[in-house]
């Protein structure tokens, strides 16, 4: 989809690290053949220039890179997710942040849920312009993300923070002119204020890749309206467009890149929320941000390192595109990504789980991926399993724990213990077998929880009490997979993850 070609990107990148001082271009000749670059390089299009500079810059690009230092190839992007307590800068304490972090949990876990129940039950167009469908009442009206992320968009750049969504794909701002937008502190997105925007016509390939979210009106070609619906009569309605996104390199110095996005015009109803000006997709489907990344990138691949829940209020956890996402040393472990229900998420396969060392007799049934399934979530706080599965577990760890149980936060009915008696309690070790053998063991804290002053909760739900129906997916969260790097290989269909400092990375 992206029309330049990888020698012209890491071409712009050693432009790019010249400016920084890492010197991979004489001087004299970067600025004789590129002075708009040395004297504002805000856009990969500007700089590159005709298609005749495209020409040159080729061929210089090929002798450059014979006796770059650093291979090109190396290079990939670097961002970070941002907690949203730190983002609207919370003085809750972290057992506060915490509860609400369990609600807004319980809240996504609904979504995803009853997302899954509308493909399975209904496979009408009209169904799969939904992003979620919501039959259940929720407990807040607003879609309120737990990660955003920086999306820089368009020359010059307006900043937005967006929601990091694995569970979806389109990425979307709220643009002018408005017909309908919800109230944000983020900005609204000014298509003619940006010189690298143009509307995507009707044939292109990324209109075609909406699917039935393109709306009937795409039929002259001039523009791709969509349409994305969220069951509680929530939509953004807006012209699919094209502009650049700015993202940082790992060497610091930026790209920008076009990429298809939703210039959403009516962005109306109850589900969205004021913190974020839209969303960032990272899900599998073709308009997600890494798919549309993967022609400038050496492997369609992205990663991150979420940081320990009580450290999201003032660090921010890197996430990392292309060959930056790379994990290595020796205690990686793999596991395939598979095909399930919903074609935005990441399902996996899980084979067993221990508690206390000891596997449990947990039927084959109840990660089937090919009936709801396992999925991984960068959005969802809490994991959920599916209720056999859930009920095995609590009762193995309640069998092996002999503190006295206490009531959990108020929203929801979490296994918790009064530790006041044991201060150095220790809780029983939990391990996830995964498909082709490999087994996340993590430690007590990614699946304990301190919700109060000496109580102690399992941060493991049970999808039924979600009260979803049977298609809701088992959801690994964000706080069981905190201090992994946890690496997305769309190339090669597998998750990846090891053992991290995330704040050290
Ligand atoms: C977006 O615009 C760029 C620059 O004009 C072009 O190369 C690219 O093909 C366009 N992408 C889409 C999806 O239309
Ligand atoms: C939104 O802006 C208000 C007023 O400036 C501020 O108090 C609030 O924390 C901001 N919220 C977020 C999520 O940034
Ligand atoms: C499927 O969805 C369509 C459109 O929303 C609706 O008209 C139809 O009744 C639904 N079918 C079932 C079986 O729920
Ligand atoms: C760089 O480009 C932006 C947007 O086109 C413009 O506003 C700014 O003045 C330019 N800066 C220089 C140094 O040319
Ligand atoms: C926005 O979209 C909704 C849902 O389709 C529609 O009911 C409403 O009239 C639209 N608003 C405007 C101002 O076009
Ligand atoms: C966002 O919503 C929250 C809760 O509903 C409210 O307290 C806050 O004032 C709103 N902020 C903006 C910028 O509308
Ligand atoms: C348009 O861009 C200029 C910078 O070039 C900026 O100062 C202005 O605020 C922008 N207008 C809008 C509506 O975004
Ligand atoms: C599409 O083109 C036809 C024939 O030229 C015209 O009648 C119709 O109004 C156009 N539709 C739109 C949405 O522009
Ligand atoms: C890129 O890095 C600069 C400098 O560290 C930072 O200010 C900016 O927010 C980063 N951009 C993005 C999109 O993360
Ligand atoms: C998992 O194992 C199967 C069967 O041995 C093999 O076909 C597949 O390539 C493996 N996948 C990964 C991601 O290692
Ligand atoms: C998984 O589900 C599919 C479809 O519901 C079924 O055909 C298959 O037998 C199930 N596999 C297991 C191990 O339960
Ligand atoms: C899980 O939720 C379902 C539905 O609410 C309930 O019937 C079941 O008892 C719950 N399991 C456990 C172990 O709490």
């Amino acid at each position: 989809m992206l029309a330049f070609s990888n020698q012209i990107l890491l071409l712009l990148l050693a432009v790019n690290a010249y400016l920084v001082g890492k010197p991979l271009l004489q001087l004299a000749e970067a600025t004789t053949r590129f002075p708009r670059c040395i004297a504002n390089a805000s856009t990969l299009q500007e700089c590159i220039g005709s298609a005749a500079a495209v020409h040159a810059t080729e061929s210089f690009g090929s002798s450059l890179f014979g006796t770059s230092t650093t291979p090109a190839r190396q290079v990939g992007m670097r961002s970070e997710f941002i907690h949203r307590d730190k983002l609207s800068g919370s003085t809750a304490t972290t057992f506060q942040r915490l509860q609400q972090a369990i609600r807004r949990s319980n809240s996504r876990a609904l979504r995803i849920g009853s997302r899954a129940r509308a493909f399975s039950t209904n496979s009408t167009a009209a169904t799969s312009r939904l992003l979620y469908d919501f039959t259940t009442p929720l407990e807040s009206d607003q879609f309120q993300p737990e990660y955003l992320m920086q999306l820089q968009l368009g020359t010059p750049v307006t900043t937005f923070h967006a929601i990091a969504d694995t569970g979806s794909d389109l990425v979307w701002v709220q643009c002018l002119p408005c017909l309908q937008c919800y109230k944000t502190n983020d900005s609204i997105f000014d298509p003619s204020n940006s010189s690298s925007y143009s509307q995507i016509s009707c044939s292109s390939q990324a209109c075609q890749a909406l699917g039935s979210n393109q709306l009937p009106a795409c039929s002259n070609g001039s523009s791709c309206p969509y349409l994305y619906g969220f069951g509680d009569k929530s939509v953004t309605i807006g012209d699919l467009s094209n502009d650049t996104v700015t993202m940082n390199t790992t060497t610091g110095v930026s790209v920008s890149l076009p990429i298809a996005f939703g210039c959403g015009h009516n962005n109306s109803g109850i589900s969205f929320s004021n913190d974020s000006g839209g969303i960032v997709g990272l899900g599998r489907g073709p308009l997600s941000l890494i798919s549309q990344l993967s022609s400038v990138l050496v492997q369609e691949q992205f990663s991150y390192c979420m940081v320990a829940f009580e450290v999201s209020i003032k660090t921010n956890s890197p996430v990392l595109f292309g060959s930056a996402a790379a994990l290595s040393g020796l205690d990686i472990l793999t596991t395939p990504i598979l095909d399930g229900p919903i074609p935005s998420f990441y399902y996996v396969g899980i084979t067993g789980i221990d508690v206390g060392g000891s596997p449990l007799q947990i039927p084959g049934s109840s990660f089937n991926s090919s009936s709801a399934g396992t999925i991984f979530d960068s959005g969802t706080s809490l994991t959920y399993l599916e209720a056999n599965a859930y009920a095995i577990v609590k009762s193995t760890f309640a069998s092996l724990i002999s503190l006295p149980t206490v009531g959990g936060p108020e929203s929801g009915p979490l296994l918790c213990y009064d530790t006041s008696s044991q201060p150095n309690f220790q809780p029983p070790s939990f391990t996830i077998h995964f498909l082709n053998g490999s087994s996340l063991s993590p430690p007590p804290a990614n699946y304990f929880i301190s919700v109060a002053s000496s109580i102690l909760c399992l941060a493991i739900g049970n999808v039924s009490n979600l009260q979803n129906g049977p298609s809701t997916p088992s959801i690994l969260g964000n706080i069981l997979q905190q201090n992994y790097h946890i690496l997305y290989d769309l190339s090669a269909s597998q998750i990846s993850f090891q053992p991290a400092t995330c704040d050290a990375l």
